[in-house]
Parts: C-alpha cells; sequence; structure tokens
C-alpha cells in the first residue's frame, strides 16, 4: 500500500513537471472598463478556441477598471475550464503596495478558475525590479509561485534580486531590432540563466503605437515575426508562452476582437486617430490551434487548409510619418525611419496538408506571383510567404492552390496612399480565408 501511493505521488510530481507547457495572453484590465460577464465570457471562449489556457490579468495601480474588472472576470471563468492570474503592472502608475498584491492573490488565488502551478497560484509582473524585497513576504502569505518580468536588469541581474526570489522569469522581449528578423538570442540568454527554472517565452505579432500622451511612438519590425516566433518556441521549448497582447490597442498587438466602449487608450494617449479602427487582427488567432498542439504536444493534425493574410494599408512614403520612428531611443535603441524597418508587402501564412502549386497576390487587379519563405520539413504545416506592393494600390486578393483547391482571401482593406488625417497608418489589416476540407498530420 505504501509503496503504491509512494510511486503515484512520483508518477504525477513526473507528470505534472512533464506537461506544463501552457500558453497564456497579456489582457489589459484597464480597457475592460465597458465590459460585463458576459463580454468577459465571449473573451474566454474566443480564447479557448484558440488553445489559449489563460489570461495574465494586467493591472497599474489604482485602476478604476481592476476591482469589478477581477471580479467579473473571476465569475466569469467559472465552470468553464478557461484561467486567469495577475500580472502587477510596476511600470504604468508606479509601484504597487505589498498588502493590495497579497490581498488579490488572498482573494482570488485558490478560486478554481486562477492558474496554479506546483499546487501554487502562479503571479507574474511587468517591471518592479525594484520591489523584488516585497515578495519575500508576499510569498509567505501566500505560497504564490512567482515568474516575474523583470527585463530592464537582463536574466543574471534579475535572478539575483533577493536572493533569487523569482521562481522562474518571463522576458518582455518579442520584437526584432531594426529590419531584422527576430531571433532567439534572448530567449537561449534566459534559459541558459534558469540554469532549470521555468522561463515564460514572449510571443507577439507585431507593435506600434503612436501615443505621444504617454511619450510613445514607434514601430517594430512585425513582418514575418507571427509565423518566426511560433517556429521559435518549438526550438526553445519554454515553460510557458506568454502572448503580447490579447486586447493592447494602443500597441497594435492585439490578437484578440475588436471591441467598442475599449479604445479609450486613443484619447487619454492623444492618438492622432483610432488606428485600432478596422483593423481587426482575429486571423491571427486562426492559426494558433496548429501552433499551440506543435508546442505542447508536439503533433497537430490538420482538418481544414487555412489561409492568414496580413498587410499595412499605407505604402511606406506615402504620407506623414506621425513622428513614428523605427525603433525607440527610449528602449535605448538606434532609432530609423519607420519605413525602413518594415516592408511594403503583402504577408501570408498557409496551414496546408501538401505542398501548393501556386501563391498569387492580386493589388489594385495587377497580379503578381509569389513565393514561399518558409517551407514546413515534411510538407504538411504552415507556409509562409510575402510578395511585395511594388507601387501598386486598390484591393488585396490572395490566391493559394493547394492539393485540397484553391483557398481566396481578399481584403477588406484597399492599399491606399490616401491615409487617415495625412498621417501613415503603421498598424496591420489581417484577414483570413477557409479551404478544403483535409486529414494530415505534423
Ligand atoms: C467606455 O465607453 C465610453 C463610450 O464609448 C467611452 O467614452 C469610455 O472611454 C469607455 N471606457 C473605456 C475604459 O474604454
Ligand atoms: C476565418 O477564420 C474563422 C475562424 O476559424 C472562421 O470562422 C471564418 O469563417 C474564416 N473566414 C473565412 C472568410 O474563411
Amino acid at each position: 500500500m505504501l509503496l503504491l501511493a509512494v510511486s503515484a505521488a512520483v508518477l504525477s510530481f513526473f507528470i505534472h513537471h512533464t506537461s506544463a507547457k501552457a500558453v497564456f495572453a497579456h489582457f489589459m484590465v484597464t480597457n475592460s472598463g465597458n465590459y460585463t460577464t458576459s463580454t468577459w465570457a465571449d473573451e474566454f471562449a474566443l480564447a479557448q478556441t484558440a488553445r489559449i489556457d489563460a489570461f495574465a490579468l494586467n493591472m497599474g495601480v489604482g485602476d478604476s477598471a481592476n476591482e469589478q474588472g477581477v471580479a467579473d472576470a473571476f465569475a466569469a471563468a467559472a465552470g468553464t475550464g478557461f484561467q486567469l492570474f495577475f500580472s502587477f503592472d510596476y511600470a504604468a502608475n508606479g509601484a504597487w503596495a505589498e498588502s493590495d498584491v497579497i490581498q488579490y492573490l488572498t482573494t482570488y488565488g485558490s478560486n478554481s478558475a486562477h492558474y496554479q502551478y506546483d499546487g501554487k497560484p502562479f503571479v507574474s509582473t511587468f517591471e518592479g525590479t525594484e520591489n523584488a524585497d516585497d515578495w519575500t513576504s508576499i510569498k509567505a502569505s501566500t505560497n504564490c509561485f512567482f515568474v516575474p518580468d523583470w527585463s530592464s536588469v537582463g536574466a543574471a541581474a534579475a535572478l539575483e534580486l533577493n536572493g533569487g526570489i523569482a521562481d522562474g522569469l518571463f522576458a518582455w522581449s518579442a520584437w526584432p531590432s531594426g529590419d531584422l528578423s527576430m531571433d532567439t538570442s534572448t530567449d537561449t540568454s534566459y534559459v541558459d540563466a534558469l540554469a532549470g527554472k521555468p522561463y515564460m517565452m514572449a510571443v507577439s505579432p507585431w507593435f506600434f503605437t503612436n501615443l505621444p500622451g504617454y511619450g510613445k511612438n514607434w514601430l517594430w519590425n512585425g513582418d514575418d515575426l507571427w509565423y518566426d516566433r511560433w517556429k521559435e518556441v518549438l526550438s526553445v521549448e519554454p515553460e510557458f508562452v506568454e502572448i503580447l497582447t490579447w486586447n493592447d490597442y494602443g500597441e497594435s498587438h492585439y490578437i484578440g476582437p475588436l471591441r467598442e466602449g475599449a479604445f479609450a487608450a486613443f484619447y487619454y494617449g492623444g492618438a492622432p486617430y483610432n488606428y485600432a479602427a478596422d483593423m481587426p487582427h482575429d486571423a491571427w488567432r486562426v492559426t494558433l490551434p496548429f501552433s499551440v498542439g506543435l508546442y505542447v504536444d508536439g503533433t497537430s493534425a490538420i482538418s481544414q487548409e487555412l489561409l492568414t493574410v496580413w498587410y499595412r494599408p499605407n505604402p511606406g512614403s506615402a504620407c506623414a510619418t506621425g513622428g513614428t520612428t523605427g525603433n525607440s531611443a527610449s528602449q535605448g535603441q538606434e532609432e530609423f525611419q519607420p519605413y525602413d524597418v518594415v516592408e511594403d508587402a503583402v504577408f501570408y501564412s498557409a496551414l496546408l496538408a501538401s505542398a501548393p502549386s501556386s501563391v498569387s497576390v492580386s493589388i489594385g487587379g495587377v497580379s503578381q506571383a509569389g513565393t514561399w519563405r518558409n517551407v514546413p520539413d515534411s510538407g504538411v504545416g504552415l507556409y509562409h510567404g510575402s510578395v511585395p506592393f511594388n507601387g501598386n494600390t486598390g484591393e488585396v486578393m490572395v490566391t493559394v492552390i493547394g492539393g485540397a483547391g484553391t483557398i481566396a482571401m481578399a481584403g477588406d482593406q484597399d492599399i491606399t496612399t490616401d491615409c487617415t488625417n495625412g498621417v501613415e497608418n503603421w498598424n496591420a489589416w489581417v484577414g483570413n480565408a477557409t479551404g478544403g476540407l483535409v486529414s494530415a498530420t505534423a
């Protein structure tokens, strides 16, 4: 009997540690001021369809949306299997008081919808290195599993803060410099420094912000990023992935739906206009079940061929830059013109069961044959490529002729030199199309 019990405990310990891979999305609670529990429930259902396990609830100190938002979110998550944890933001409005952090974790940490790791309530931060000492008593009071983002000091220094109080680390490092493609050098430095402690890897599709009221106005290269970064997840194999973000409209890296009543950031941040309006990113979620399946299970089935397409609506030199820089000195970077870090091109990723015979992109009726920058080794999986604007404007059509038939997508946004308020929109329009039914495994 005793032997059996011990074996079961060892076995469950072993299983726990080999199956912990999980995918989270960063959620800005500040944008939820107009949400009801049914809005939250809708968000959770969309996230679950995309194989996201939990939202990291980002909260700045004293934000008026915090208390009701968190209460409604936990109420809506009950019984759905979707989970939540806190990401305390120490940069937005200053440092959190230790007692407030303890109170949130005491109230919600044992809620059935709170994400647990190793039987402990999981918790993260955005920055807060100067408050590292607070976590001695926070951990003692709440028994939390603590995975902060302390990127400002780097992995090695973060691991030394408060005698190594962090149980793992999150690196807020999801975008490449200049016109380069993203690589895994930062991820690798974290994994090495962590020496077996869990790493949380950031994955993001885009970054453009023009909110001078918050001192932010820059663009990072997101051209091939959504494709590249998920491939990098498969090579790094982190314990956790956090998608940046579900609903940060002001930084243009949302993958959740556009919601009227959630756009206050454009007003308070003094944006030249709402550059997320009519710029849906939902189609970036369409390939997630496949990508998450490869990451979590090591294999993914394809039952239908799919196409996701993204492009900026304005050629890079068509209008005024809006003061937007490519990269940002505020992030310690050399600055470029924004049009020098991104390409004027239509980008596409297709989930296919076999090699396609062709891909073509037509802009304003001018058709160009496309190429594939990336092809899956087995022939089954995600194919990715792009076609330059080549000076064309007008309606965008992308057509892939795959083994299971034609997949064609017509863009809702034309490419135009007629920019809103005369200022470039550096955000991406994202759309998708559905192809034939197939039965294949990658
Ligand atoms: C809620 O909606 C109103 C009306 O659209 C808007 O003025 C307000 O800024 C919204 N609040 C948030 C937090 O987005
Ligand atoms: C885009 O993907 C969504 C989610 O899979 C699907 O419901 C929708 O029909 C797709 N759109 C098109 C035009 O195929």
